[in-house]
């Protein structure tokens, strides 16, 4: 069998950045580029219920359209238990305040595009 250590070597500095995105702990502020890849990354779990970016074609609501703030308070309302959910409380907990706000920054971005 031939190898192709080249092809090998050049998936190396993709895995190496797809590390430095996930791990990545700095607090940047708002709507710098490594929020957004957060936020996608954040998102993207999101969409599986509510529709590609939000946009729900179900009975599910869609969360496009809705200020960063809304979705933030939305979001700790479910998590706290303060509004009743089916599943979003459970979903919820899984996120920290940053997190949340990264997230909902992100959302509110697409829905202007
Ligand atoms: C397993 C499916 C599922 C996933 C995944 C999911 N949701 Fe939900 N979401 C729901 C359902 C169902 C509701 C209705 C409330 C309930 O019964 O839990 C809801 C309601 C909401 C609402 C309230 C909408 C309104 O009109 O006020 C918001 C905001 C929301 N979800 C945000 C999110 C965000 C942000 C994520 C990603 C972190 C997410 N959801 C992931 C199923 C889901």
């Amino acid at each position: 069998m031939i190898k192709h250590p080249g092809v090998r070597m050049g998936l190396l500095p993709l895995l190496v950045g797809g590390f430095l995105l996930l791990g990545s702990t700095a607090a940047p502020a708002a709507d710098e580029p490594s929020d957004v890849s957060q936020g996608a990354l954040l998102a993207i779990t999101c969409f599986a219920c509510h529709g590609f970016e939000g946009k729900s074609v179900g009975g599910m609501p869609s969360i496009r359209g809705f200020p960063a703030d809304y979705l933030i308070s939305q979001m700790q309302a479910f998590r706290d238990g303060s509004r009743p959910s089916t599943v979003m409380g459970r979903h919820a907990t899984g996120y920290s305040d940053e997190e949340l706000r990264i997230m909902a920054h992100y959302i509110e971005m697409i829905s202007k595009q």
